[in-house]
């Protein structure tokens, strides 16, 4: 396993590409399903998911070529319709395969994901969506079984305790495609991502309406032909580099940040004392305000909500930022690993429910920490950017599924990062590690 070794105190300066977005291109592996012609992805993160994503595809019977560094051609021209457990259950994402498998040869078999650090993870919404379009699910020693024969247009409401899903919202629109009849979905996720692959199913032959709002309509066809599709930026990504640049009190330039995507996130960010000018349609300038940081009050919701997943790295940032600021999860209430390795740092944070008190400090110290998940990794290197000394962050593994290429992009910016083999570790970190 490898290790970041960050020396803090550097000021971030300069410009940073936002890759491909994780979230958008996991869905859309899946959607290249739905037609035996070939696709082509582009703009694709070079991401651990993503290739993973891939093989899951291959083992399928899809044909997959890489096309350069962001590029894929996936031609599916004969696919079978049982998802393999000991690829799928790494990756909950791979449960955006139960739409296209469905829409396209009516059946699949599909391992249930098991949950995962943030949460729970369960997927009724997505087998509520199959369902209502005359599809039978039946769950068998692990596995959803669904029979499909029957497949038909319908009307859902995918409203859960925490609001849309946005997974449970692309099975169901990728199901409904080929589904004979009208589908209409009511309470449909409407991030950018699942606009984004509306637009690639459009271009596919789809026939839809309503989207990016909370109500779809979908008239099924009988096939759908391939396509050429551009993968959005990555928002998470973007917002990431955005808190870097003020956690480090520098400038970044963040290139390929849609400010329409930012909108929650940008509002938050500027009563934290964060400037974000947008620099053209495609970039945002990211700096402190000339007054400093200022603590903030968070609440995660779905889209147009503040984003879920850039609450560890605005946490990080009120680790630094005076007064007390408060971040609460709706989305997953767990979703704080983040912050026992933030005090190990010295930060001063509680967790109250779903609610993280965090009192800013004047300086956080480097520690040897653990990641947990992807995106408290990315809060950990935010801190390590920030404290004074050495952070080791351990099991970077979980970062590179979803930043890609991050340590190379900070060290362009000016951070002291490095990637280094686990013995690097300095002993009492070794020690700790093994305890
Ligand atoms: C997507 O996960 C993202 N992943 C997550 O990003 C993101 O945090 C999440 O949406 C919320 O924005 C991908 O797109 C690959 P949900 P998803 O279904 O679709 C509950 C990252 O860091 N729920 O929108 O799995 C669920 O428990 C990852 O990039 C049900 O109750 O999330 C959660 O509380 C992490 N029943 C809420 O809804 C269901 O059937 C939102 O979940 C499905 C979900």
């Amino acid at each position: 396993m490898e290790v970041f070794r960050i020396r803090g105190g550097s000021p971030l300066r300069g410009t940073v590409t936002v890759s491909g977005s994780k979230n958008a291109a996991l869905p859309m592996f899946a959607a290249t399903l739905l037609s035996e012609e070939p696709s082509v992805l582009e703009n694709v993160p070079d991401l651990s998911d993503v290739r993973f994503m891939a093989e899951i595809l291959q083992h399928l019977g899809a044909k997959v070529e890489r096309l350069g560094p962001t590029g894929w051609r996936i031609t599916p021209s004969s696919i079978d319709h049982r998802a393999p457990y000991d690829l799928v259950r790494k990756m909950r994402a791979s449960v955006c395969l139960l739409g296209p498998l469905v829409g396209r040869l009516r059946k699949a078999v599909i391992p249930l994901p098991g949950g995962c650090v943030i949460g729970q993870r369960p997927i009724d919404l997505h087998l509520k969506a199959i369902s209502k379009l005359g599809a039978k699910a039946t769950i068998r020693e692990g596995d959803v079984y669904i029979d499909g024969s029957t497949l038909k247009g319908g009307s859902m409401f995918l409203g859960g305790r925490q609001g849309s899903t946005v997974t449970g919202t692309a099975n169901a629109i990728m199901a409904a495609v080929l589904a004979p009849g009208s589908t209409r979905i009511e309470s449909a996720a409407c991030e950018p991502e699942i606009l984004d692959l509306c637009r690639m199913l459009q271009g596919m032959g789809a026939r839809m309406d309503g989207i990016g709002s909370h109500i779809l309509t979908i008239e099924g066809v009988d096939a759908l032909r391939g396509c050429r599709h551009q993968v959005i930026p990555d928002r998470i990504e973007a917002g990431t580099y955005c808190i870097a640049a003020a956690i480090t009190d520098g400038e970044v330039r963040v290139e390929g940040a849609r400010t329409e995507h930012l909108g929650a996130f940008a509002d938050k960010m500027e009563q934290a004392g964060v400037e974000l000018k947008a620099d053209g349609a495609d970039a945002v300038l990211a700096r402190r305000h000339p007054d400093g940081l200022c603590s903030l009050e968070i609440i995660t919701l779905p889209y147009p909500g503040f984003p879920t997943d850039l609450q560890a790295q605005a946490c990080a940032l009120a680790c630094v930022s005076p007064g007390l600021s408060i971040l609460t999860e709706r989305i997953y209430p767990n979703r704080f690993m983040h912050v026992p390795e933030l005090l190990r740092m010295g930060a001063d944070v509680s967790i109250e429910g779903s609610s993280a008190i965090v009192r800013g400090v004047s300086c956080l110290s480097g520690a040897p920490v653990m990641a947990s998940d992807l995106r408290a990794s990315a809060a950990l290197i935010l801190a390590g950017l920030a404290a004074k000394g050495d952070t080791w962050v351990q099991r970077i593994y979980h970062l590179d599924r979803g930043y890609e290429h991050f340590d190379e992009k900070l060290t362009q910016l000016g951070a002291e990062v490095e990637r280094l083999p686990e013995s690097a570790l300095p002993q009492a970190a070794q020690n700790e590690a093994v305890s």
